[in-house]
């Protein structure tokens, strides 16, 4: 596979689309989505991450981003600031503006944050953490009046039909969920080690985590009402060998 010709956006001059990632609880996954979803959205038109968890020296996205081997694809800031937070949608040059946030529940702070476009909630299988994500959506996402999505996250191999059923349930509730499920995959640890993102990698073990990354960025295009898809890598040219070898083969009858 070859990689995602890369376009250089000119500055956007409308207002910003506010997408923000949020769960109310630690290492559900929440920073490796916004990481992706400013990746990919960064594709498709000028975007900037804000990091609102500066607390958090390692593994957030601010570190993602310094750790970048190859030319990122969006710009990076850090801002705890409600105030400055609030203020978000009044920047200009950005299509899109993702929110990394911290996994605490600062109300002031998250009402800020969360007054975009788009709720990200990351829901893990995991009974202690599914509990607090769902109570912090009824407490501060539902209420928020914003509109919102859950991603069924980080799932087990051997979890897919729990995935399935969790969907339903919250189906049946009038969640709104994803329909992209992001499963548990090493790959997205090795990504943020080596500093090369998920969807950049030409190791084959990287296919499965960057397929989920570019269809959940796609469906949230979608919701967002975005006409855009994210592009996809162009397959590799099929070396010529191979080809007269295939048309040579001996017909036997
Ligand atoms: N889909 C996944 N598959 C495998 N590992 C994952 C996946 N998503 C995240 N991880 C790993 O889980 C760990 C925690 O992820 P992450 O930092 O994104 O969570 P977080 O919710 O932002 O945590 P915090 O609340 O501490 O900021 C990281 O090591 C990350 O690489
Ligand atoms: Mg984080």
């Amino acid at each position: 596979m070859t990689q995602v010709e890369r376009v250089e956006h000119p500055p956007w001059d409308g207002e910003p689309i506010i997408i923000s990632v949020f769960g109310g609880k630690g290492g559900i996954g929440k920073s490796t989505l916004a990481f992706l979803i400013a990746w990919l959205l960064g594709l498709v038109g000028r975007t900037l991450l804000v990091d609102a968890d500066e607390l958090q020296k390692e593994g957030g996205t601010k570190e993602l981003y310094d750790l970048l081997e190859v030319d990122p694809s969006f710009d990076i800031a850090t801002e705890e600031d409600p105030k400055k937070l609030a203020g978000l949608r009044r920047i200009r040059g950005y299509r899109f503006i993702v929110i990394d946030n911290a996994p605490h529940r600062d109300k002031k702070k998250l009402e800020a944050s969360c007054d975009g476009d788009l709720i990200v909630v990351p829901l893990t299988l995991d009974h202690l953490e599914a509990k607090a994500i769902m109570s912090s959506l009824r407490e501060i996402v539902i209420p928020s009046g914003r509109p919102y999505r859950v991603v069924i996250n980080r799932v087990e191999a051997n979890r897919k039909s729990k995935a399935r059923r969790t969907h339903d349930s919250l189906d049946l509730v009038k969640i709104p969920v994803f329909k992209t499920h992001v499963r548990e995959l090493a790959a997205h640890q090795d990504a943020g080690a080596s500093g090369i993102p998920v969807t950049e990698g030409t190791n084959r073990t990287w296919e499965r985590p960057a397929e989920d990354a570019r269809n959940l960025v796609d469906e949230l295009l979608a919701v967002l009402g975005q006409p855009d898809r994210v592009p996809r890598p162009r397959p590799a040219v099929v070396p010529k060998a191979t080809t007269s070898a295939r048309t040579s083969r001996k017909v036997t009858s």
